[in-house]
């Protein structure tokens, strides 16, 4: 049973409603990956200027390199599995009568493997690796270490992990932009707003007159800026905010 703000707004949609999604680090917390802010999240291990900035790549490549290595390691892990949460919106893609973008912030592979295809990792994916020499950008299951010489250019020190490091720009903000202008509906999920510019997407979908939820285990400090909320774990929020999507578009699946 939703709340009846919720209800309410999924109510008011029309059935080939576009929507947009933005997913963060929550969504992917019940599968057994840490968050970035909670307390046991990941920049409680270590700070984000040491690994996660180009600064700290051409400082110190090598932890770098070990600390994406680690990550990587743990989302192949056979234990980390997509969830419910990612199904769903995967069920929803499927089903939805209308246009459906889902933009993630987070570099898992799990919405890929839930079945999530019109999908947009604005971060960049653990599962690629680049060359800043050539602009390859292939697939990577293993290790990189600093001394691998690239397959295409020979380059050596040049390959560095797929990820949109503080300070660069996320991926595909064209696509993103022109989706948030076009939305009926925007859902952000189990992201703290904390980071530009996926924490702006709230406004631009807003200014556009799209209607916009919130779904999070708790309110954000930016819950005022959506017109109603949904809290709780995703793995359970999210189900049921599609199959209520699904029944009031008629769809029975
Ligand atoms: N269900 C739903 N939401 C959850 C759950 C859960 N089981 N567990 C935690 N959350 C929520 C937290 O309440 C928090 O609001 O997920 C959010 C995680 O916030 P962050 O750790 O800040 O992660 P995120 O918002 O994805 O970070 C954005 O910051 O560090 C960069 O590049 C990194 O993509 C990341 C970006």
């Amino acid at each position: 049973m939703l709340p009846d703000p919720v209800t309410a707004l999924l109510r008011r949609l029309r059935g080939d409603a576009a929507i947009t999604i933005l997913t963060g680090a929550g969504i992917s917390r019940e599968s057994g990956l840490h968050t970035f802010r909670d307390a046991d999240g990941v920049w409680a291990q270590v700070r984000l200027e040491d690994v996660a900035t180009p600064q700290a790549f051409a400082r110190d490549p090598e932890t770098v390199q070990g600390f994406y290595n680690a990550r990587r390691r743990s989302v192949l892990d056979p234990a980390v599995q997509p969830n419910a949460a990612h199904h769903a919106l995967a069920r929803l893609e499927q089903f939805w009568p209308g246009p459906l973008l889902l933009v993630t912030q987070n570099v898992d592979d799990l919405h890929d493997r839930a079945g999530s295809r019109h999908l947009i990792h604005m971060h960049g994916e653990l599962l690629k690796i680049r060359c800043e020499s050539c602009g390859l950008l292939m697939d990577w299951t293993r290790d990189l270490h600093t001394g691998e010489a690239c397959p295409q250019c020979a380059g050596v020190g040049t390959l560095r992990p797929h990820i949109v490091w503080f300070g660069e720009m996320p991926l595909a903000m064209d696509a993103i932009g022109e989706a948030l202008d076009a939305t009926d509906l925007f859902i952000s999920i189990g992201t703290s707003g904390n980071v530009y510019p996926a924490a702006g997407f709230v406004s631009q979908a807003r200014a556009a007159g799209a209607a916009t939820l919130e779904v999070n285990l708790e309110e954000t400090e930016g819950a005022g800026l959506f017109h109603a909320g949904l809290y709780g774990p995703a793995t359970v929020t999210v189900p049921a905010l599609v199959d209520a999507l699904l029944e009031c578009a008629g769809v029975r699946c």
